[in-house]
């Protein structure tokens, strides 16, 4: 027997729904201060209570301005940012040099209509050679990162003539309706209610979330047991991937986001990417990554998939192309890039002029100031500073890090892995308190994720460490960790 209609349809619901009342007494007990509370009080008059400011904080900061890794509130907190905007200020805030290259280009020509321009083509030719792989490459402009993940669904599905598409459990893709079919999020769903986001030809596979591995196995002794479970899915007649007796592949690409993102920056083992790249070759579909949040330089290479030595067919980018303004691209074999006629995709501020003026100094930038190789030394650095943090921190469960990608796992015991989620949740709100912003997320809710502009000094990195060591102590204490 299930619940009742009311429950079900109703009641359930009803917990989802927007609460201006709950929200504006959050406001009342958190916000920074009173130009804060003044403009949060702006906001919940004017605006839908469907933005994500909420959802990310218990009283958002309201941001007045930043400069490299430092972000300055209204009420003139100042914070060390961890969070970069979801990684889109991968250069700092208020970065002089870009912001001249924009503006320049702003005064010459802002907007008109898609047609190219010269900084367009000059950043199409360099992240088009910057793509990993011995085969000639191509870049698709867009604006957002969801519309790039839709350009690669209806490339894959047009260039192969395949139906099916490929996505792990917890990847992150947008909430365009395409992109939001392919990410497993529970509550995109229910917002869709009463119908779903659909696409009936998109398959789920478990993600290798080794600490919390979906088959129970420990790695790397479990020999990529889940991965042998993807190849078995092509190996028979009954899974609707293949037929292998007529030599049939239904499937037209794997969407794969090498390292997770709004899941809790959670990083796959390297082998496994090889993997499923090695599979996508076998059953001949295209392997496709999804670079929006991890790419850019962040994980010590531009981008991550280069660190399981892997050339994917294409890759969607978006967040940090410019360092701010609304910019995104796929990039890949010219092949596929070609396969569709004029006009096949477009939205009307695709590669925004100012926006790729901006891109192409931050190219020049990246090169000139080594700052790849700059995020791989403070990634780190920072990682050493986190495991330091372990040897005390009885909460911190799990640890992962690759560049200035990081994340820690928080749990209630180290031998049950209970999550800690409601820990996690006052410890994000702490750390506000105490001047860093980073983001909170995971498969549980428990896991604090560090994604700062990679400038970040080891000033910046030390102070931060600093105040997690505070919180995470003032958190135990709190909650009964380690006790
Ligand atoms: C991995 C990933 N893919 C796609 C998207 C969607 O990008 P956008 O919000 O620009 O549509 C995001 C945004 O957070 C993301 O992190």
């Amino acid at each position: 027997m299930t619940t009742s209609f009311e429950d079900r349809i109703l009641n359930e619901r009803a917990k989802m729904r927007g609460n201006v009342q709950a929200l504006k007494s959050r406001v009342a007990d958190n916000a920074r201060g009173a130009q804060s509370r003044a403009i949060l009080e702006k906001t919940l008059a004017y605006e839908s209570t469907g933005h994500l400011d909420f959802a990310l904080f218990p009283s958002p900061p309201v941001i007045d301005h930043g400069k490299g890794a430092r972000l300055y509130d209204v009420d003139g907190n100042e914070y060390v940012d961890l969070h970069a905007g979801f990684t889109v200020n991968v250069l700092g805030h208020a970065h002089d040099e870009v912001n001249q290259a924009m503006k320049d280009q702003m005064d010459k020509l802002n907007h008109f209509a898609e047609l190219p321009v010269e900084s367009r083509a000059e950043l199409a030719r360099l992240i088009a050679e910057r793509h990993p792989g011995d085969f000639a490459s191509k870049v698709m402009w867009c604006v957002t990162g969801g519309e790039a993940i839709e350009i690669c669904m209806k490339l894959s599905r047009w260039y192969t003539g395949k139906p099916i598409l490929l996505t792990h459990w917890g990847d992150y893709h947008g909430r365009t309706a395409g992109a939001m079919a392919l990410t497993s999020k529970a509550f995109m769903m229910a917002y869709s209610y009463p119908i779903p986001p659909m696409d009936t030809s998109i398959v789920r596979i478990p993600f290798p979330y080794c600490y919390r591995c979906p088959f129970g196995k420990e790695y790397p002794a479990c020999d990529l047991f889940c991965a042998d479970q993807v190849e078995k899915m092509f190996e028979s007649k009954e899974t609707w991937l293949n037929n292998p007796k007529a030599g049939i592949t239904n499937v037209a690409a794997m969407i794969i986001e090498p390292f997770q993102s709004s899941a809790g920056y959670i990083l796959a083992p390297l082998p496994y990417l090889k993997r499923m790249k090695e599979i996508a070759e076998k059953y001949d579909f295209l392997f496709v990554c999804d670079e929006v949040q991890n790419g850019m330089g962040r994980t010590g290479k531009l981008w991550a998939i280069e660190h399981a030595g892997v050339a994917p067919d294409l890759i969607a980018m978006a967040k940090s192309l410019c360092n701010g303004l609304p910019l995104a691209a796929v990039s890949g074999r010219a092949e596929v890039m070609d396969s569709w006629g004029p006009g096949a995709h477009s939205s009307t501020f695709t590669a925004y002029p100012t926006a790729c003026a901006g891109g192409v100094k931050l190219f020049e930038i990246f090169e000139r100031d080594n700052i790849i190789q700059g995020a791989a030394e403070k990634g780190a650095y920072f990682l050493n500073g986190l495991q330091d943090l372990a040897k005390r921190h009885p909460s911190i469960g799990d640890i992962h890090g690759l560049g200035l990608y990081l994340s820690i796992e928080l749990v209630m015991d180290r031998k049950t892995k209970q999550p800690a989620g409601d820990a996690t949740g006052f410890a994000h709100g702490e750390l506000v308190k105490e001047g860093v912003l980073c983001i909170s997320s995971g498969y549980l809710y428990n896991r604090l994720c560090f994604a700062p502009p990679l400038v970040i000094t080891r000033d910046d990195i030390d102070q931060a460490l600093a105040a997690l060591d505070r919180v995470l102590a003032k958190t135990e204490q709190k909650f009964g960790i380690g006790k």
